[in-house]
């Protein structure tokens, strides 16, 4: 049975993230607007993964919001950790402020800073304040159909 909280609609993006020589970074579908002025986004993110870690220690997450000819990519970051094999070997990123890959071929991306962090039962929700983004305008963001990943 589909509980109510199910019915949330989400699209799906890959949260990176940089801390001194490591890079990783995992798919993630609990992620929001949070304000305009500064313009602020909220990550959700489980405590046992890696890219928790990394958040933590790095301060910077970039959010790459994952366009419909993605979803492989998406795959590839969401399962599996960091912890165990490089993510990253294969794939082509650059980078922009804060030193967090950004993919390219997303619909968008954010750049950010964390500036906050708030506990959240199994999760913490890291507010960063997007300092540089970017858009592919041919590109349309992926709307979460659980169905492509499981
Ligand atoms: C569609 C999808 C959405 C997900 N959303 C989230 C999320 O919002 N927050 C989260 O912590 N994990 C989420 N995950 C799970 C992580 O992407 C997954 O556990 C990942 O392997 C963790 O990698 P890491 O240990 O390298 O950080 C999602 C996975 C998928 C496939």
């Amino acid at each position: 049975m589909t509980s109510a909280i199910e019915k949330i609609r989400n699209g799906v993006f890959i949260i990176t993230a940089k801390s001194g020589d490591i890079l990783n970074g995992l798919t993630a579908a609990w992620v929001s607007q949070a304000s305009f002025v500064p313009p602020l986004v909220s990550v959700s993110i489980g405590k046992p993964r890696y890219t928790h870690e990394i958040i933590k220690k790095g301060k910077n997450f970039a959010v790459n919001i994952i366009a419909s000819d993605q979803i492989d990519l998406a795959r590839h970051f969401g399962f599996g950790s960091g912890r165990n094999k490089n993510k990253f070997e294969g794939i082509m990123y650059k980078t922009a402020k804060t030193g967090a890959p950004i993919l390219p071929d997303c619909a968008g991306w954010m750049d950010c800073r964390v500036i906050h962090e708030y506990d959240a039962g199994d999760h913490t929700i890291f507010i960063g304040e997007v300092i540089d983004s970017g858009t592919k305008e041919n590109k349309e963001p992926y709307v979460y159909n659980r169905e492509d990943f499981y």
